[in-house]
C-alpha cells in the first residue's frame, strides 16, 4: 500500500487491483490495464477510472465485484499524482 509521504506507484499500488480476468479480458479490446505507458495516457486513465465508478453504479467488471471507496480513491490520488510508474 501507499506509504506515507510517497506518492502512489502504479506497480505497487495500482496493477495489483487488476485480476488475471481483467487483464485479460480487456487485453482483447484494447484496454491494456496492466500496462504503465497505456494506463498512463490521461484518456485511457480516466476512461477506466469512469468505468470503474459508473453512473449510477459501477459498469466494470461486469457484475462485480466492484472496486471499493478506498480503492477508487487510489486510482484517482494515483491520476492526480502523474502517473507515476
Ligand atoms: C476503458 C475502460 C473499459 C472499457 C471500455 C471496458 C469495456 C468492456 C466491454 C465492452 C466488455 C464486454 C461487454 C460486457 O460484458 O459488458 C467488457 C468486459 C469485461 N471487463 Fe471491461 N471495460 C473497461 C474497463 C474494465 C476494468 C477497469 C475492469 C476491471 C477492473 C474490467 C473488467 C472486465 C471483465 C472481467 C470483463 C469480462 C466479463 C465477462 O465476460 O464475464 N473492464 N469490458
Amino acid at each position: 500500500m501507499q506509504g506515507q509521504g510517497t506518492s502512489v506507484s502504479f506497480e505497487r499500488d495500482i496493477r495489483p487491483l487488476f485480476r488475471e480476468v481483467d487483464i485479460d479480458h480487456m487485453e482483447g479490446m484494447g484496454v491494456l490495464l496492466a500496462d504503465h505507458k497505456w494506463m498512463s495516457n490521461p484518456k485511457n486513465a480516466k476512461s477506466v477510472y469512469d468505468f470503474l465508478s459508473g453512473d449510477k453504479e459501477p459498469r466494470m467488471p461486469p457484475g462485480g465485484p466492484y472496486w471499493s471507496d478506498e480503492q477508487m480513491k487510489l486510482l484517482s490520488n494515483w491520476i492526480e499524482g502523474g502517473y507515476q510508474p
